[in-house]
């Protein structure tokens, strides 16, 4: 499928989205891009969009079956969704199970420590003030959101939570942490959109707590595409992976 330039909506730092003729549809293209330290270090991994979008795709028909509205209608083919037009709020809204990351950088937790209940943090999202962590009332001072939205946002966000990590369990898998973004639908519905993949989520493995996410690329370490190739060979079902081209 060709997209064109004249119908590209925004560009992000992974991603394009793309109009349709439908105004509230609109076409997330997943690119090959990956960058650290607010775009300062940035390179291009052949099939990493490829990955991620099938990735991404898995986990959100995960969340519809357990009743959660995401942004995820189909994957139109690798590296291409097709979406839910979201109008998007700027709030990174980060999970952690595990104590690992910038949480170790900023407080005295010790490494993997277990974090139960599960701490969910909030940074707005802006390169240019680097994602500050903030709260509840300088997300609704900034007017970004508002209380209710910010509940809603909180009970789904634990959900998701539940639902991977339990998800994730069985495929031996470990869910220390991981970001997701919501945004508001034309009826001001609060919903999951963004991504769900090894760019925006720690994934460990379970007997030898090998890293398979983004971590490698922020520390400049090899074998990136191999563990999100991991992740998608370990999380898709039989047909998906025939379907995909996934090889184990
Ligand atoms: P952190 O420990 O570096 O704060 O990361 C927490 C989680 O958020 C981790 O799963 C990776 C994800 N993340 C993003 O998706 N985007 C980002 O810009 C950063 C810094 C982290
Ligand atoms: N959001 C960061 C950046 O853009 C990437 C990250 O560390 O995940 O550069």
């Amino acid at each position: 499928m060709k997209l064109k330039k004249a119908d590209l909506l925004y560009r992000g730092k992974a991603k394009d989205i793309y109009k349709t003729e439908d105004p509230e549809i609109v076409i997330v293209k997943f690119r090959d891009d990956i960058t650290a330290g607010d775009g300062e270090k940035k390179d291009n991994i052949d099939k990493k969009g490829y990955y991620n979008s099938i990735i991404s795709a898995k986990f959100f028909e995960l969340l519809e079956a357990s009743g959660i509205k995401t942004q995820y209608i189909k994957l139109l083919e690798p590296g291409m969704m097709l979406s839910h037009r979201l109008e998007m709020i700027p709030l990174e809204i980060i999970t952690r199970n595990m104590a690992a990351g910038s949480l170790l950088r900023k407080f005295p937790f010790q490494e993997k420590q277990e974090l139960n209940p599960p701490i969910i943090q909030m940074d707005y999202k802006s390169d240019e003030f680097h994602d500050p962590m903030l709260n509840d009332d300088i997300a609704v001072a900034l007017e970004l959101t508002n209380r209710k939205e910010l509940e809603i946002i909180r009970e789904t966000t634990l959900k998701i939570d539940k639902v991977i990590k339990e998800f994730l369990k069985e495929k031996g898998i470990i869910f220390p942490d991981f970001k997701i973004e919501y945004g508001r639908n034309n009826k001001e519905e609060i919903v999951l959109g963004d991504e769900i993949s090894p760019d925006s989520c720690r994934f460990w493995d379970m007997k030898t707590c090998e890293v398979l996410d983004k971590d490698l690329f922020r520390k400049g370490e090899t074998g990136v595409i191999k563990a999100y190739s991991e992740i998608a060979s370990r999380i898709l079902d039989e047909e998906d992976k025939e379907k995909w081209n996934i090889t184990e």
